[in-house]
C-alpha cells in the first residue's frame, strides 16, 4: 500500500475533494464499505475511472469487498492534508472576504481562519466571527508570530500582485486568490486561482448549446 513518493497528476488531485465530499456523506448515513461500481454510479463516474485514480496511491480496495469508506475517507483526508491543521488568514474584509470567514465549513474541513486584514480604516476592529479585523500594517508581525500557513486574497485585482508576493516572502505556502487575476509572481508558493464566473460561463455554454 501506499506508494506516496510517487507524484500523483493535478488531474487526479483535483478529483480528489469530490471523492472525500461522497465517502463524508456514505459515513454520515453509516455505509462502511461500497464497491467500485456502486461508488461510480453515486458519482456520475466510470468504475475504471475510480479504480485508476485510486490506484495512484496504491489502491485501497480488496478483490470481492470493495472499499472499506471510513479507511478510504481517511486516506483521502490524509493525503490532501486535511489532518495537518493549516491555518488561514484572510486579506480583504469585504463581501466576498466576510462571506468566505462565516462560512464555517472550511473549519470542518481542518482549516482554521486564524486573522482578517484589511488597509481600510472604517473596517478595522470590527468583528466577523469574533475575529477582529487588523490593518495590513500589523501583517508582518502577525505571520512572524503565528503559523499562517494560507492566505486567501479577496481584494481588487490592482494591488494583489504585491500582497501576494510580501506573503510569499514572508513564508505563506498557499494564496488562495480570489481577486480577478491569475497571479504569476517570483516564488514557490503554491497558488489556487479561483473564478466563479469561470463555472458561470461554462453553465452558460450548456444552456446555449442545448437551445
Ligand atoms: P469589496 O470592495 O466589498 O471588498 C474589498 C476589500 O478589500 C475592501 O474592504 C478593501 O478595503 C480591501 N482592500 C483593498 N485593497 C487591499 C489591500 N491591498 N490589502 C488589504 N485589503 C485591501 O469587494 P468584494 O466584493 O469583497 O470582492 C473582492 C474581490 O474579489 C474583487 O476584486 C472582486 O472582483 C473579486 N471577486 C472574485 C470572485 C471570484 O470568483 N474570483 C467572486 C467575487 C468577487
Amino acid at each position: 500500500m501506499g506508494n506516496r513518493d510517487k507524484k500523483v497528476s493535478m488531474a487526479v488531485v483535483r478529483r480528489l475533494p469530490r471523492y472525500y465530499r461522497y465517502l463524508g456523506e456514505l459515513l454520515k448515513h453509516d455505509i462502511t464499505r461500497i464497491s467500485s461500481k456502486e461508488l461510480s454510479q453515486r458519482m456520475g463516474v466510470t468504475a475504471s475511472q475510480i479504480r485508476q485514480d485510486l490506484n495512484c496511491f496504491g489502491g485501497f480496495g480488496q478483490q470481492g469487498y470493495g472499499y472499506s469508506v471510513e479507511y478510504l475517507y481517511k486516506e483521502i483526508g490524509n493525503i490532501l492534508g486535511l489532518y495537518n491543521g493549516y491555518t488561514t488568514i484572510i486579506i480583504g474584509a469585504g463581501n466576498l472576504g466576510r462571506a468566505l470567514a462565516n462560512h464555517s465549513n472550511f473549519e470542518k474541513r481542518g482549516f482554521k481562519l486564524a486573522g482578517i486584514f484589511d488597509i481600510s480604516d472604517d473596517l478595522i476592529g470590527e468583528e466577523v466571527r469574533n475575529i477582529e479585523i487588523m490593518h495590513m500594517d500589523k501583517l508582518d508581525e502577525f505571520v512572524k508570530l503565528h503559523r499562517v500557513d494560507i492566505a486567501v486574497l479577496a481584494i481588487p485585482k490592482q494591488g494583489v500582485s504585491e500582497v501576494a508576493q510580501r506573503l510569499a516572502n514572508l513564508g505563506v505556502k498557499g494564496l488562495w486568490n480570489f481577486s480577478y487575476t491569475d497571479l504569476n509572481i517570483e516564488s514557490d508558493v503554491n497558488i489556487e486561482n479561483v473564478h466563479l464566473s469561470d463555472s458561470l460561463m461554462t453553465l452558460s455554454y450548456q444552456i446555449t448549446q442545448k437551445n
